[in-house]
């Protein structure tokens, strides 16, 4: 997570788009639940079908990951403050809804309630030197402890790194009379391979959560953060985001 947003606003937000999601995808290693019956004589649970044999239990909720708004700022906001100890400016919530990262910052929803949210710019996007090349930076990333370690992060980070790797065009935003004719379309962004985060020194699961996307821990930066102890950061690096995401290095699966 950054401290503090330094990326000028241009234009106001782009409609919600919805997509579900398969959490089983995302999941990786991790697979179904299974119930033993508590007491062995096909009475207890796991054993409604009186044999009392194993049964596998595979709880399915709908994982949505949604596009930020005006309309759901709030819930944003909330999440925010609930999860990161540190309050962000009017001017963060302002840049997070720049349609041109529409595909990328998203709210993610398990079972219809929102419960975490990612918010990310791009450095350098212009650039072509190798000292400065252009970045995903992960500005924040969330989930409500309750919900955690179920692949919410994850969907919520690769989500990011795909979009950055293969972007797409927002929707065409409306002309100020709203009635879509001349309507201003957002060019999409050029491919961008590498990713980085600030993680707070000792936050050892978010390092650990990052590190098996394959970021690399590489500095770490005294004082980073102004209100919170530690101060100090660690900045994790993805520089390839085709192989983090098991992609050929030019972008073919
Ligand atoms: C970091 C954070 C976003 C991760 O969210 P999450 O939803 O728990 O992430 P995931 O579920 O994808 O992965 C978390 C762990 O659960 C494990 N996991 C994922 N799916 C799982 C499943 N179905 N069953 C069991 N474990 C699972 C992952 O392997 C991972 O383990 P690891 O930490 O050893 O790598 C969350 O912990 C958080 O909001 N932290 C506070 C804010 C923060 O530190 N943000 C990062 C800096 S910006």
């Amino acid at each position: 997570m950054v401290a503090t947003s330094t990326t000028a606003a241009t234009y106001s937000t782009a409609g919600t788009v919805s997509s579900p999601l398969d959490l089983d995808a995302v999941r990786g290693e991790y697979s179904a639940v299974s119930l033993e019956n508590g007491n062995g004589d096909g009475t207890g649970i796991g054993g409604a079908n009186g044999t009392g044999k194993r049964r596998t239990v595979r709880p399915k909720p709908k994982v949505t990951l949604t596009s930020l708004t005006v309309n759901n700022s709030g819930t944003l906001r909330k999440l925010n403050s609930v999860v990161i100890p540190i309050v962000y400016s009017e001017k963060f919530y302002k840049d997070v809804l720049d349609p041109s990262l529409d595909d990328i910052n998203k709210l993610i929803y398990y079972a219809d309630i929102p419960v975490g949210a990612c918010c990310c710019r791009f450095e350098n996007l212009a650039s072509s030197s190798k000292e400065k090349p252009p970045t995903l930076v992960i500005l924040t990333l969330a989930v409500l402890a309750p919900y955690r370690s179920q692949g919410l992060g994850r969907a919520l980070l690769l989500n990011a790194l795909r979009s950055a790797l293969h972007p797409t065009a927002p929707p065409p935003l409306l002309p100020p009379d709203g009635k879509g004719k001349g309507g201003i379309t957002v060019v999409a962004r050029k491919a961008v391979t590498r990713a980085m985060a600030h993680v707070q020194v000792g936050n050892e699961d978010a390092k650990r959560f990052y590190e098996r996307l394959g970021f690399k821990a590489t500095e770490t930066i005294d004082d980073y953060y102004s209100k919170m102890e530690p101060r100090g950061a660690v900045l994790m690096v993805c520089d390839d985001i085709a192989s983090a995401l098991g992609e050929a290095p030019n972008g073919s699966a």
